[in-house]
């Protein structure tokens, strides 16, 4: 008898807690995992007394859902998908969907939706984010692949997602083919340089403040009641004043070397191959390789010398410049984020609501804060915004921060202490803003060592060669962007 809304397939963390947020819902959920104990351990414990039931097979699982029929995989990215879901194609009828909730990569899941849409079944690549607690009691959702999907999976995703302030779902459709699962790269891209950014924040604190771990927390707490309110402020509070059994700071004991499942790596490897100057999140992906060296630095740390000087700061004031710093940095990092998003959607036809896009991350995922609906109110403004730097509100905001923005990252950089998405964020602000970029040397470099040839700014499309030394060739080399 075919009862359930939706069959969800992987009985890992997420897979289970965002079953037990639709059956919350109102909605019945038949799960099923390869290892059939796994599901029967679940229905006697975490399902017990719940309306969600179980299937011993793919088949099992297909013969007990409602027409259209709907599910979804929370399994490990790569092969396991295209496994499960050519397991599934014998027992699924035209108009049926699969919806792929897992970090997948978005090539594949551009390929998914094609291949699927050839044989009738309607394919959704949806990034999920918020850990545990979101999948649990509302994750963020960004769905999306082909289109037709959306009417028969908007009430479930919908009812299961976190509701911003306003109540609205921080979910919506985010547009086709993999642009779910983009919107999703671009998201850990993201957090990993508001993770990064923190971090050099705290070793700034703790390293140029002499700063204890409870007056740490104490200036987080602070910064979490204004404009800098976001998940990661709070739980870096928290873990700031997280105490070990002996009394002291569990975090001052944690081996700081990154680890990294590749995310954020995507997203500066697409950035490359987009041409876009996502720097921050490069440098946040870096700094995680750079950590991961733990035995080198050690060497390192013996041999190479710093600076001895150290800038006496008014503490108090300090940390005002350090919350507007991280701020400014923050604003970069993201209009950087919409940069390539901007770009992706252009490369690949896709049409993004980027309004949207913030709104799905306004709560729920793990980069949520308030300041991204600062962003929504941006491009509900100008949908068409060509870059965020230049919404009146980012403008402003990151005019009045550059002052502190430039002192504090010239007290790291005189102290020595390692700013990378810090002075990234400042630089690229400071590229951005310059209308005259030394590359007019680079091109005349280029023409004289290899006859690349140059443009004039008065005559922009035409290619030159200047024979720079009198003695060689007038032949110019193909003219081609990597
Ligand atoms: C989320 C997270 C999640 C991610 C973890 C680990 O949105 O809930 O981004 O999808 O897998 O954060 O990522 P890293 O191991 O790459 O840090």
């Amino acid at each position: 008898m075919a009862t359930a809304d939706i069959g969800l397939i992987g009985l890992a963390v997420m897979g289970q807690n965002l079953i037990l947020n639709m059956n919350d819902h109102g909605f019945v959920v038949c799960a099923y995992n390869r290892t059939q104990a796994k599901v029967d351990h679940f229905l006697a414990n975490e399902a017990k007394d719940t309306q969600i039931i179980g299937a011993t097979s793919i088949e099992d699982l297909c013969s007990k859902l409602k027409r259209p029929r709907k599910v979804m995989m929370l399994v490990k990215a790569g092969s396991a998908v295209d496994s499960f879901i050519d397991q599934l194609l014998p027992f699924l009828e035209q108009g049926d969907i699969i919806i792929d909730g897992g970090n997948s990569h978005f090539p594949d899941s551009v390929r998914r939706a094609k291949t699927l849409a050839e044989k009738g079944i309607l394919f959704v690549g949806s990034g999920v984010s918020g850990g545990e607690e979101g999948a649990r009691f509302g994750p963020s959702l960004m769905p999306g692949g082909n289109p037709q999907a959306w009417p028969f999976i908007k009430p479930i995703f919908q009812a299961i997602a976190a509701k911003a302030p306003d109540g609205a779902p921080c979910c919506d459709w985010v547009g086709e083919e993999g642009s779910g699962h983009y919107v999703k790269m671009v998201h850990n891209g993201i957090e990993y340089g508001d993770m990064q950014l923190i971090c050099e924040v705290y070793q700034i604190m703790k390293e140029g403040l002499g700063m204890s771990s409870d007056e740490m927390a104490d200036t987080f707490e602070e910064w979490n009641k204004g404009k800098l309110d976001s998940f990661l402020i709070e739980i870096t509070r928290d873990i700031l004043r997280f105490k070990d059994e002996d009394g002291t700071a569990l975090v001052e004991k944690i081996r700081d070397t990154a680890g990294q499942k590749g995310t954020g790596k995507w997203t500066g490897i697409d950035s490359l191959d987009r041409g876009i100057p996502v720097s921050l999140i490069g440098e946040a992906v870096y700094a995680r390789c750079l950590s991961s060296l733990k035995d080198e630095r050690t060497r390192a740390s013996k041999i190479l010398v710093g600076p001895t000087s150290q800038t006496a700061v008014d503490k108090s004031e300090f940390l005002d410049a350090l919350g507007e710093a991280l701020y400014a940095a923050k604003i970069v990092s993201y209009a950087q984020g919409f940069m390539l998003m901007r770009q992706a959607a252009s490369d690949y036809g896709w049409n993004l609501n980027f309004a949207g896009i913030a709104l799905m991350w306004r709560g729920g995922c793990i980069i949520r804060s308030a300041f991204l609906g600062k962003i929504k109110d941006a491009y509900t403004v100008n949908p068409s915004l060509e870059n965020l730097l230049f919404d009146p509100f980012f403008t402003e905001a990151t005019a009045t921060a550059q002052s502190a923005w430039r002192k504090v990252i010239a007290m790291a950089v005189t102290q020595g202490i390692p700013t990378p998405a810090l002075s990234t964020s400042l630089n690229f602000y400071d590229g951005l803003r310059h209308e005259m970029l030394p590359a007019n040397l680079l091109q005349a470099q280029r023409d004289y060592f290899g006859a690349h040839t140059y443009e004039l700014l008065s005559n922009p499309g035409t290619h030159i060669h200047t024979n720079w030394t009198g003695k060689g060739g007038n032949v110019s080399s193909t003219n081609y962007d990597a």
